[in-house]
């Protein structure tokens, strides 16, 4: 199977791409009719719709009895052990406003387990892929979390809570403490880019709340198979459906979950 993997891995990163070109083409095409507010500071348009349509097309093509996950809801498929779980375009207040950091995040799952993940960074032509047991890779080459040893030495990406503000004091008591004791913290505005750039060592760690599960499937499995640390924020296992991830190189991961679980009391 793992060769299987990592050959339906190489045909999802041409879906990737291809639905990435047409989010590149209608990009300078995009105007303020076309913004369509789903709720609190959640917004879609035709672009995110259409490409979500152009790759859930393609993938029933490569696994036609696999279920999907996707953000869109173009789609309604329960499937059997294999799930396609999909996030046409992560980054759509970026996207709007014409600020060049998104993304096309596709992962496949097999029973509870994430065999592939692949993210598209759109702009920077970016592919970043990862098969379950088969390393992780970007643009063909292979991919290793940071070796940065301490927090202090590190620079970590974050999500600013937008919608959910429910743990918003806690989010920032640890927002302090990490100014504090960091190189930065960076926020990008796309889970699966920073969970990428985590796993090939831009970034030394990430941490959200509020995310779903087409935010972080894909970018989680690549962080893993780069050697990285992947949880929830009490350090168990439930972050693709849990709502909040922490990912970090393996060295700083102690450190950082540790603050991350006695402030938010888990
Ligand atoms: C969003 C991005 C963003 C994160 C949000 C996500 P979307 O996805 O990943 O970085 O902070 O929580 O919802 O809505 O642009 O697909
Ligand atoms: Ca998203
Ligand atoms: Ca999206």
């Amino acid at each position: 199977m793992k060769t299987e993997y990592r050959q339906i891995c190489q045909v999802v990163c041409d879906i990737a791409r291809d639905a990435g070109a047409y989010i590149r083409e209608e990009l300078p095409l995009l105007s303020a009719s076309d913004i369509e507010r789903k709720s609190l500071n959640s917004y879609v348009t035709h672009v995110d719709t259409t490409a979500e349509k152009r790759i859930v097309k393609a993938l029933e093509e490569i696994l036609p009895e696999a279920g999907f996950i996707v953000e869109e809801e173009s789609i309604d498929k329960k499937g059997y052990d294999h799930k396609w779980i999909v996030d046409p375009l992560d980054g759509t207040t970026n996207f709007i406003h014409g600020v060049p950091c998104f993304s096309v995040s596709i992962a496949l799952m097999h029973r509870d387990e994430m065999v592939i993940g692949v993210v598209y960074e759109v702009m920077q032509d970016e592919c970043f892929y990862a098969w379950k047991g088969g390393g992780a890779y970007l643009n063909d080459n292979p991919i290793r979390v940071s070796e940065t040893t301490s927090l202090k030495e590190s620079l970590l990406a974050t999500g600013f809570p937008y919608h959910d503000y429910s743990q918003l004091n806690e989010y920032m008591e640890l927002f302090t403490w990490c100014l504090r004791n960091s190189h930065g913290v960076r926020r990008f505005g796309s889970a699966a880019v920073d969970l990428a750039y985590v796993a090939c060592g831009r970034f030394d760690g990430f941490f959200e709340y509020g995310l779903n599960p087409w935010d972080v499937a894909a970018g989680s499995l690549i962080v893993k198979e780069a050697g990285g640390a992947v949880s929830d924020f009490s350090k168990k296992d439930n972050f693709v459906f849990g709502k909040e991830i922490l990912a970090v190189n393996s060295a700083v991961y102690q450190e950082l979950s540790k603050k991350i679980k006695s402030v938010f009391k888990k």
